[in-house]
């Protein structure tokens, strides 16, 4: 399926080879583009599928368009149209990604503001079982997280990417299931690609949204559905890196990885080294929630077929 895909681009519906662009234009060059990562589940049930969470990622794209000093180019409605039409037109009857990335296109330098285009390319991935699962081995890096200062991690440009190739090449080549970033006052900020919770006496602790990290809907989700359904205190303050060896559990979070649980750090065991009880019910709350199995939670959910 995924080679013959077919791919959104500035209102056409193309075959994914077809879908081009100008090798000159700033994205291509500078990498001069916004994106999301938005996951849709598939209910065999209703046989419905349902994005997860759509406001929140047109919302973020916005502010990543308005800090990249982009045009305000498309309505929260055309960037919701547009994602519905091209998964209609796959006819994805399963869980999928999609890529939905505005960019600087044309002839112009990293410091063009238009023109701007747009592609949404959705792909089949399907959801993670963590019974399945082992926890991951990861590193602290030598990388510095990127900051505020000079890359702002709260802008999902897809030159800010550099930073996480960097950590998660390094983490690899040691051996490393993936990396955590210390931000630029030596304080835990995040993972490559996802945000970081750990447990400490059955509270819930993440580094605030000032700690050069990305603003997170994983995040977000995780921490309203800590509070309001499973009663679990959650504390956003500073993380030091020995906490991450002391901790009960440490887990990662994403729209892509989900809820991805760390069993070792820096070569140090994470309790037992088992994926811990806190993580497993919070990847199953997760999972109940974008799956739309917690009723209150249904007002996050946009159905595809309608
Ligand atoms: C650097 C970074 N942090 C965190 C996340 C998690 O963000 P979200 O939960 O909105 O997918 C991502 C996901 O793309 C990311 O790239």
């Amino acid at each position: 399926m995924s080679d013959n895909r077919l791919i959104w681009l500035n209102g056409n519906i193309v075959p994914v080879n077809e879908a081009t662009i100008n090798v000159l234009s700033p994205t291509s060059q500078f990498g001069a583009n916004v994106f999301e990562g938005i996951r849709c589940y598939w209910d065999e049930e209703e046989q419905q599928l349902y994005s997860f969470k759509l406001e929140e990622h047109y919302k973020r794209l916005k502010n990543s368009m308005k800090m990249f000093r982009m045009e305000d180019k498309y309505t929260i409605d055309e960037l919701k149209k547009g994602l519905i039409d091209i998964v209609l037109a796959n006819n994805y009857r399963e869980d999928i990604a999609v890529r939905q990335t505005v960019f600087i296109d044309g002839f112009g330098s990293w410091m063009s503001k238009g023109p701007i285009s747009m592609f949404i390319a959705p792909i089949a991935k399907s959801r993670s079982d963590i019974e399945k699962k082992t926890g991951m081995k990861c590193c602290i890096s030598s990388w510095e997280r990127i900051s505020d200062r000079n890359l702002s991690p709260k802008v999902k440009v897809g030159a800010n990417y550099i930073n996480s190739r960097m950590a998660q090449m390094e983490a690899l080549e040691n051996g490393y299931d993936s990396a955590i970033l210390l931000n630029n006052q030596g304080k835990i900020s995040e993972g490559p690609g996802s945000c970081l919770f750990i447990v400490r006496d059955g509270k819930l602790i993440t580094p605030p949204v000032t700690a050069s990290i990305l603003e997170s809907i994983t995040r977000d989700t995780i921490i309203e559905l800590a509070k309001n359904e499973m009663e679990i205190e959650v504390i956003e303050r500073e993380i030091d890196r020995t906490e991450l060896y002391i901790c009960d559990e440490v887990f990662l979070c994403g729209s892509a990885m989900e809820i991805g649980a760390v069993s070792n750090v820096d070569g140090i065991v994470v309790s037992n080294g088992e994926i811990g009880s806190i993580t497993k019910k919070i990847h199953e709350t997760y999972m109940k929630t974008v799956t739309g199995k917690l009723g209150n939670y249904r007002k996050w959910l946009t159905p595809i077929y309608v």
